[in-house]
């Protein structure tokens, strides 16, 4: 057991439950339309945004309550205009911030400002290693070369540089050329994340599932690369579910280190929560971070006593927290059930069919990350 977790103060106030990071989703506007977006296939268009004077309470809030890192996120984060006064809120109030973008559109044009800003550490996501295949992924013609030039400028400015590559049957045997270009751009950090199904991945899972050969071939090059590479490049490696032996403890357990924010202002313990029903998420425009932090859709997963079996029984469930809620209702409609990710769960060998059927199977055209008209425009 996790000393931490051996606390008896109530889980919402207890020190294992205290806030550490801020999802802020500020936009789900796009340039790009990767088909292994986890925003939800219902997106917030642009009128339904926070404003910014309400992004400023909410960091706000955030700081008050114990919150040291913010991952401004999206969407494309830049497309909002107010991106460089939410960059210097985070600086003033103590907050390290984290760029998660593109880099295409507005990013590279508004860098200089977001770095004076104060702007801590950029996430760039990386499509593929050619300019074909990432546009095809991506959408939009030119992409990857207005993605090399963003690099570019990250590094050139002094910003610490993370990339992130979503891996899927399309570029699994891309992951070598991945880390040379990671190192060719001066990236710190490169994190090979194999796609996890939620939002527009699940829709398009079928077309996405890379064979379990392929992940066992690319799990062994990418440990390999981590320790010749030691002090180069850290090489970050999330596995897939559904070829896993045991799920990840998902946001670090439900309500317990992280709080997302929508675009519209929904306050969740994981980004996808609100696709499980029952719960009911409060907005910040009704209640303070503080209240939604102790509030019952927080309460609702928090600690062990919720878990089922084989969850309740077995030694590793205050390390994953059972896996992941909102995939644990995906696969069986029972947000409380066992993460089939696990192989004690009853529903693992299921899922296991299922990916390899996938896996083995024609791949159907991607189902392109698409959004209204107001969606799409900066
Ligand atoms: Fe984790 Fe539950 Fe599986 Fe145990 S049975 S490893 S607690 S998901
Ligand atoms: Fe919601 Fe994992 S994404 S708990």
């Amino acid at each position: 057991m996790q000393p931490e977790l051996a606390q008896r103060e109530p889980a919402s106030r207890g020190p294992a439950y205290r806030p550490w990071g801020l999802l802020a989703e500020l936009t789900h506007r796009c340039p790009l339309a990767c088909p292994y977006c986890s925003n939800p296939l219902a997106l917030v268009s642009k009128n339904e945004e926070l404003d910014t004077e309400t992004w400023l309470r909410v960091l706000t809030e955030a700081a008050a309550l114990g919150v040291r890192q913010v991952h401004l996120s999206g969407g494309e984060p830049t497309t909002r205009s107010d991106i460089v006064e939410i960059t210097a809120a985070c600086r003033r109030l103590g907050l390290y911030s984290n760029l998660i973008t593109s880099g295409v559109g507005a990013a590279r044009a508004k860098l200089p400002a977001l770095a004076e800003a104060g702007l801590d550490h950029v996430q760039l996501s990386l499509q593929g290693v050619n300019q074909t295949q990432a546009d095809a992924v991506g959408g939009l013609a030119g992409s990857h070369q207005a993605k090399l030039a963003f690099a570019a400028d990250v590094t050139a400015c002094g910003l610490p540089l993370t990339l992130n590559a979503v891996i899927h049957r399309g570029n699994i045997h891309d992951t070598d050329a991945m880390i040379d270009f990671a190192l060719r751009l001066g990236a710190r950090r490169l994190e090979v994340a194999h796609t996890q199904f939620y939002g527009w991945a699940l829709a398009n899972r079928a077309a996405l599932m890379p064979a379990r050969e392929d992940v066992v071939t690319t799990i062994r090059r990418v440990q390999k690369a981590q320790v010749e590479l030691k002090g180069r490049l850290a090489i970050d490696l999330v596995v897939p579910d559904y070829f896993a032996r045991y799920p990840k403890a998902c946001c670090g357990g439900w309500g317990r280190r992280l709080i997302s924010v929508t675009p519209a202002g929904k306050v969740l313990p994981c980004h996808a929560a609100e696709t499980i029903p029952g719960l009911t998420f409060f907005s910040c425009w009704e209640r303070s971070l503080a209240e939604i932090w102790a509030s019952p859709a927080f309460e609702a997963f928090r600690g062990t006593d919720w878990m089922q079996e084989p969850c309740r029984s077995c030694d590793r469930k205050e390390w994953d927290f059972g896996g992941c809620r909102c995939q644990a209702f995906a696969l069986t409609g029972d947000a409380a059930a066992t993460d089939p990710a696990c192989s004690f769960s009853p529903e693992h060998a299921r899922i296991s069919a299922l990916a390899t059927q996938e896996s083995t199977s024609a791949p159907p055209p991607y189902i392109p990350r698409r959004a209204a008209k107001d969606v799409v425009s900066a």
